[in-house]
């Protein structure tokens, strides 16, 4: 068991009190998810020397390295160092300077149960989706893929909310686009305008729209986004001041990472006095104020900004990304495909299995239109067969279903309810992987012609 510090922690999490885990998956069921999509960040990129500022970036990533608790986090700037260290870990002259593979373990299982506790919380604080963001763009720096944290989709509850602000809604979207997640069409219609009007944002605004279009267009489905980038880059560049900066140090730090190596800018900015405007702004001990915003200069100063973490060699193939958007955008990507203009019935089966040795099961077959939830299903079968009766509680992102035909979650003696999205009738002998738990909860899935549905109550 390689995750045993985690585990330990999810235990006394979920002893305290499960009811507040929304997870439709348990979290303990992460065998299959977790160990899966996490890549063991050893294989990491060709190393190659610093170009620039050598003694800068050296001094601020001895701070980074002081600042760090015993806990072997960084208060709450522990996802943003997490990234720094991560992206620095292609500098062969940093090599020394850098924790070493089990110390970057440490620290990212505390960020782990950093989040994991925000998650159980989250009905009292909470998250903001920039913090999403921030933790889902860590998790894709360190490999692991954040919409299985745990059996949890970090990214569909990044998703679940538009942002407000267009700051976070850009910064909320580049974390999508990086952990190659499904980005809507309105998504990126919101980011445009933001683009095309970037003189009315502000200067950290329009950097974060355009690390998001530059990661959206590296997905060959966007690629004729490409020329939407140029006017608001050049918009961007212009805003460069005499002193080489853009105002302040994280928007100057934000606008080297956005601009980066976009050749044609060259004759509308000075990116070695925008790095000159950084070096000069260096606390004496190596600090930019704190382990946060000097994570950020770091990007800025290694020419590696949050646009290249999606470029990370995480040893995955890009075509486990593609089934990944494939599962996770499945009820919206079935449903394109079909014609939505038309309305049809489609039959579904529901089958309830209680206990781990399955002592109990029965199963009913339902017919409903074709883009009705499996939420409505449950009420439908609950009205035909009271053996369907459940009861679930309303949480912010959905339904969380806790007992059915009288048999309730039970954290303490890890009996949960699981629920499967299946192609074939469940066969008691031969009973579904893992892999096969439904990505999304009773409220996001869509039933769609020939799905089966499994609710097992078994042991975990
Ligand atoms: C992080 O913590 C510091 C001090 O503990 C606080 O000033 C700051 O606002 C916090 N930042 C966030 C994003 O919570
Ligand atoms: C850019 O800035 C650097 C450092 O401030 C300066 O040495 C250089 O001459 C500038 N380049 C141009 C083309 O102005
Ligand atoms: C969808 O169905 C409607 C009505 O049945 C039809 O007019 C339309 O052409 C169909 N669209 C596609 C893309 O098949
Ligand atoms: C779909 O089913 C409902 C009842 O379940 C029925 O009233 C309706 O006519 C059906 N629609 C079609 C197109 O078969
Ligand atoms: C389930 O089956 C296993 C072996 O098939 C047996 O050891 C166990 O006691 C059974 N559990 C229950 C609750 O019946
Ligand atoms: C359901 O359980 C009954 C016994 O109660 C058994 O005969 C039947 O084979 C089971 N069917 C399925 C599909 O599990
Ligand atoms: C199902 O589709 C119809 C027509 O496309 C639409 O009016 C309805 O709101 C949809 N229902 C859900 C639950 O998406």
């Amino acid at each position: 068991m390689v995750y045993l510090p985690l585990f330990i922690s999810l235990s006394w999490v979920i002893m305290g009190s499960t009811q507040n885990l929304e997870l439709q998956t348990p979290p303990l069921d992460f065998k299959d998810t977790t160990e899966a999509s996490r890549i063991v960040t050893e294989s990491i990129i060709e190393r190659v020397p610093v170009k620039y500022m050598e003694s800068t970036v050296k001094s601020a990533l001895t701070f980074l390295i002081s600042q760090r608790e015993n806990d072997w986090g960084w208060r709450n700037d522990t996802s943003k160092v997490l990234t720094a260290l991560r992206l620095m870990q292609s500098y062969e002259d940093l090599e020394a300077l850098l924790p070493n593979t089990l110390e970057i373990q440490l620290s990212s299982k505390q960020m782990e149960i950093e989040i994991v506790i925000k998650l159980w919380r989250h009905h009292e604080i909470p998250i903001s989706p920039s913090r999403l963001a921030e933790y889902c763009l860590a998790l894709s720096a360190l490999c692991y893929d954040p919409r299985q944290f745990h059996g949890h989709d970090l990214i569909g509850t990044l998703q679940h909310q538009e942002a407000q602000h267009d700051l976070d809604f850009a910064y909320v979207t580049l974390a999508a686009c990086t952990a190659r997640a499904h980005i809507r069409k309105k998504q990126i219609r919101r980011l445009l305008d933001i683009a095309n009007t970037a003189k009315d944002h502000n200067i950290d605004t329009v950097a974060m729209t355009i690390l998001a279009l530059r990661c959206i267009v590296m997905d060959h489905r966007h690629r004729n986004l490409q020329h939407s980038l140029r006017r608001p880059s050049i918009s961007l560049a212009k805003q460069q001041q005499s002193d080489g900066g853009f105002g302040n140090i994280y928007n100057t730090a934000l606008v080297i990472q956005a601009l980066d190596d976009l050749t044609e800018l060259k004759s509308y900015w000075n990116k070695s006095a925008a790095k000159t405007y950084l070096e000069f702004r260096q606390d004496p001990d190596g600090a930019y104020t704190d382990a946060g915003l000097t994570s950020d200069v770091l990007l800025a100063l290694i020419d590696r900004g949050l646009g290249g973490i999606r470029l990370m060699e995480c040893g995955r193939h890009d075509n486990d990304y593609e089934n990944n958007v494939e599962i996770e955008g499945l009820t919206k990507s079935l449903s394109s495909h079909g014609n939505d203009s038309e309305i049809r019935n489609v039959t579904v089966t529901y089958t309830l299995w209680i206990g781990s040795n399955i002592t109990e099961n029965f199963t009913s077959s339902l017919t409903a239109p074709r883009n009705t939830s499996f939420y409505s299903i449950m009420q439908m079968a609950m009205e035909l067969d009271p053996h369907f009766t459940f009861e679930a509680s309303e949480w912010p992102n959905g339904h969380y279903v806790h007992t059915l035909a009288g048999f309730k979650e039970e954290p303490m003696g890890y009996n949960y309810w699981l629920l499967y999205r299946l192609p074939e009738l469940p066969d008691p002998s031969a009973p579904p992987a893992n892999q096969l738990v439904a990505p999304v909860g009773v409220d996001d899935l869509l039933i769609e012609e020939g799905d089966h549905y499994l609710f097992w109550y078994k042991k975990l």
